[in-house]
């Protein structure tokens, strides 16, 4: 057993719903008391400390002690071409990423970029990650396994591409659907991870392809299928072109068998009423990837009116579309996103969407997120003095949220002084 004191950060409730101020609870004198990698209290030091007597405590001053962050949507084959100048989504995919991703047939070169990119994610203070890999089984059994030697939980899947992308990158509908099906029973709910069927976007699936996923996923019901959607005008034209008889982006999916409460549609940011009641309907997930949609220039997620319409959202850095590896970059992205739509969302919206949001997104609310009793221990220890400019910042506050902000605005992985897998400490 051992105690972790600090300013500590939990969520009892949704913000978007009831208001930060009866969501969080920020207790600036707090713990958590952890036994067998499980969270087994949470609350006052004054009240744990004489609870668990004679247990080791580690106190961190002038840090803010929470979730570890959940990373809605990434690709990791894409770590070594983050920040390529220059183009928007369809040229940046065709220039930067397709032959990046091209070099995933072998092997060692997947195992090496997955090591290095979890790694990255947890320097980031990043616990969990739903990746995309490459048409290529060996991406995702690269991944997978480096998640396994790190004890983190990850969902990921086999990207599914048989048409508009390069020889070398396409399979089949056959294929995609052998592959993954194959992936499935090698990767699906073991140790920590859980499968996502993996089409990239409508543009890049043949309808047989979509309908082959579809059918795949109605045999696999409790796997994630997690995809694009509406990220750029320019891609929402090309599909209604691709697909002269659907009533909308969303429809082709749905229209496949791709439309479900395990559904993730990662960006959402162009969506029309109908979409918008369906994804709602249907207890679909979306997922603000704002660092990428300024830097490819997409367009303004709607955080607010998609909440308020009773959508789940995650956040994600959307690696490498995002420009950061950082949640806390992330969140200062969304915040600005809100002030240009007029909504300034408070730092507990932020921090809500960067955990217990993202958690509720991949369905694993129950296991990870949050700062509560029963979840699993993937906490990290935010430093809220980690620069010169920050601590000075912080040493004006007036209340604890003012102490919070400026690490959310300016922090990045200098922020990060520590953090839990399950329990255990990473070194
Ligand atoms: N749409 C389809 N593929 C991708 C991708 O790799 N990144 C982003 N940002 N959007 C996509
Ligand atoms: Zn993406």
């Amino acid at each position: 057993m051992q105690i972790l004191r600090a300013m500590t950060l939990n969520f009892t409730n949704d913000p978007f719903k009831v208001g930060p101020e009866h969501a969080a609870q920020l207790n600036t004198d707090g713990a958590v008391c952890i036994e067998n990698g499980v969270i087994i209290d949470v609350g006052s030091y004054d009240r744990i400390g004489k609870t668990y007597p004679n247990t080791p405590v580690e106190h961190y001053t002038n840090h803010l002690i929470c979730a570890g962050f959940v990373d809605a949507h990434v690709h990791y084959p894409q770590t070594g071409i983050i920040a390529s100048w220059g183009k928007r989504l369809i040229d940046w995919l065709n220039t930067y990423t397709f032959p990046e991703e091209m070099k995933f047939h072998d092997p060692a070169y997947a195992q090496t970029v997955a090591g290095r990119y979890l790694d990255l994610a947890l320097d980031h203070g990043t616990t969990t990650v739903a990746s995309y890999c490459t048409i290529h089984p060996e991406s995702v059994d690269a991944v997978f396994q480096a998640a396994q030697s790190r004890n983190m939980r990850i969902v990921a899947g086999k990207t599914c591409m048989d048409r508009n992308a390069p020889d070398g990158l396409r399979d089949t509908a056959q294929l995609a659907y052998d592959d993954s099906n194959t992936l499935i029973q090698r990767w699906h709910g073991i140790g920590r991870g859980t499968y996502a069927i993996t089409p990239r976007f409508s543009p890049t699936s043949t309808p047989d392809q979509l309908a082959a996923l579809g059918a795949l996923w109605a045999e696999n019901p409790s796997c994630l299928m997690q995809t694009h959607l509406s990220e750029q005008t320019d891609e929402i034209e090309w599909v209604a072109s691709l697909f002269p008889s659907a009533r909308d982006y969303l429809d082709t999916y749905e229209t496949f068998g791709l439309l479900g409460d395990r559904g993730i549609y990662g960006h959402a940011i162009h969506l029309r009423p109908r979409e918008i009641d369906r994804l709602a309907e249907v207890g679909a997930a979306v997922v603000h990837c704002p660092t990428s949609n300024t830097f490819i220039g997409s367009g303004l997620f709607d955080a607010v009116g998609l909440r308020a319409a009773g959508i789940t959202a995650g956040l994600a850095t959307d690696t490498g579309g995002g420009s950061n590896f950082s949640m806390l970059r992330t969140m200062a992205t969304a915040y600005e996103i809100g002030q240009l739509r007029g909504n300034a969302l408070h730092p507990a919206h932020l921090f809500w969407l960067a955990t217990v949001g993202s958690a509720q997104a991949l369905h694993l609310q129950d296991k990870i997120g949050n700062l509560a009793i029963g979840q699993e221990a993937d906490i990290i220890a935010i430093n809220l003095a980690s620069t010169p400019a920050i601590a000075q910042r912080f040493a004006q506050a007036d209340d604890a949220w003012q102490a919070v902000f400026p690490t959310l605005m300016m922090g990045d992985d200098r922020a990060i002084s520590a953090s839990w897998i399950a329990g255990k400490k990473r070194i």
